[in-house]
C-alpha cells in the first residue's frame, strides 16, 4: 500500500514538471536568484515610473511622440500601463473581448499597481508569493490562462524599456525584469495547473479573494493614482515612499472583499 501511493506522487509530480515546462515562456528563468543589489535597482526603476520621474517621457510629451490611447497619458504611470495594454490587444487578440466592457484606465493602473506591488515585495518571500498566489487563483475564477501571463511578461518588458529608455532599460536590465517576471510565473504557473488540469479550487482558508472585481479595481486604480499625484507634488525626494515596505497587510488590503 505505501509502495502504491508513493508510485502515484512520483508519477503527478514527473506530469506536473513536464506540464510546467510546457506552460513556461521562451523567457522564463528558472530558479532565478535576486539578489538584494538586483532588488534595489528594480525598485529604483520602478520608482522612476511611479514617480513619474523618466526624462524619456517628458521627452516624448514634448515631442508629441507617446503614441495614440484611449484614455489620457498623463504620466509616466499611465504610459507604462498604455503601452502594456496595447501590447496584449496586439499580441493576443482575445483580450479585446475580454476587456471590452472594463474601464481601460482602471484596469490598467490596476495592473501596474500589483506589478508594483511585487517589486517592492521582492525581499519578503512570504510576501510576494502570497501577492502572487492571490493573483492567479483570482485569475483562474476570472477564466484567463497561464499563456495569457506569459504574452503580459512580454508586454511588461517592451512597456518598461519605452517608458525608462535604452539607457536605463539596457541588456542587464532586460535580464533582471526577466528574472522578475520568471518568480512571479514560478508561482503563478503552478496555480493554473492545479486548476486547470487537477481541478482544484481556490483555498477556502487560505487569502480572501475579491468577489466584486470590478470595485476591486476601481479601488485599486484610485490608490495608485493619488500615489502618482503625491509623489508628483513632493518631488524628487519622494519622501512618503519607503519602497521596501510592503506587507502581507497591503495585500490583503487589496484583495479583501469591499476594499
Ligand atoms: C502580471 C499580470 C497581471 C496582473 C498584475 C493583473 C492584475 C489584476 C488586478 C489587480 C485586477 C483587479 C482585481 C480583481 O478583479 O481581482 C485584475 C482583473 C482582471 N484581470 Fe488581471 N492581471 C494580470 C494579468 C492578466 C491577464 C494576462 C489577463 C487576460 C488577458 C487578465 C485579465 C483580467 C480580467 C478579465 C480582470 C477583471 C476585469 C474586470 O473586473 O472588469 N489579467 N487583474
Amino acid at each position: 500500500m505505501g509502495n502504491g501511493a508513493s508510485t502515484v506522487s512520483v508519477h503527478s509530480v514527473a506530469a506536473e514538471e513536464d506540464l510546467l515546462e510546457i506552460a513556461r515562456p521562451d523567457y522564463f528563468i528558472r530558479d532565478a536568484k535576486i539578489v538584494p543589489s538586483e532588488i534595489a535597482t528594480a525598485q529604483s526603476q520602478w520608482k522612476l515610473i511611479e514617480e513619474n520621474q523618466s526624462q524619456v517621457f517628458f521627452d516624448a510629451q514634448t515631442n508629441n511622440s507617446l503614441g495614440t490611447f484611449s484614455f489620457p497619458i498623463d504620466n509616466c504611470m499611465c504610459w507604462f500601463y498604455g503601452l502594456l495594454l496595447e501590447h496584449l490587444f496586439q499580441h493576443l487578440p482575445t483580450a479585446q473581448e475580454t476587456f471590452a466592457s472594463t474601464n481601460l484606465n482602471s484596469q490598467g493602473r490596476a495592473f501596474a499597481r500589483v506589478i508594483g506591488m511585487a517589486v517592492k515585495s521582492l525581499d519578503d518571500e512570504a510576501a510576494f508569493k502570497h501577492l502572487l498566489e492571490k493573483l492567479a487563483w483570482r485569475h483562474c475564477e476570472l477564466g484567463v490562462s497561464s499563456n495569457e501571463f506569459s504574452v503580459m511578461g512580454d508586454g511588461i518588458f517592451c512597456a518598461l524599456k519605452k517608458v525608462l529608455g535604452e539607457s536605463i532599460y539596457n541588456e542587464e536590465s532586460d535580464m533582471l525584469w526577466k528574472k522578475i517576471y520568471s518568480a512571479m510565473l514560478q508561482v503563478i504557473i503552478p496555480i493554473f495547473i492545479r486548476f486547470e488540469q487537477y481541478g482544484e479550487s481556490p483555498p477556502q482558508d487560505g487569502p480572501s479573494l475579491p468577489m466584486h472585481s470590478s470595485t476591486a479595481a476601481k479601488e485599486i486604480a484610485k490608490a495608485v493614482g493619488t500615489s502618482a499625484v503625491t509623489s508628483k507634488k513632493k518631488g524628487a525626494a519622494g519622501e512618503n515612499h519607503n519602497q521596501t515596505a510592503f506587507t502581507a497587510d497591503h495585500i490583503n488590503d487589496v484583495y479583501s472583499p469591499g476594499y
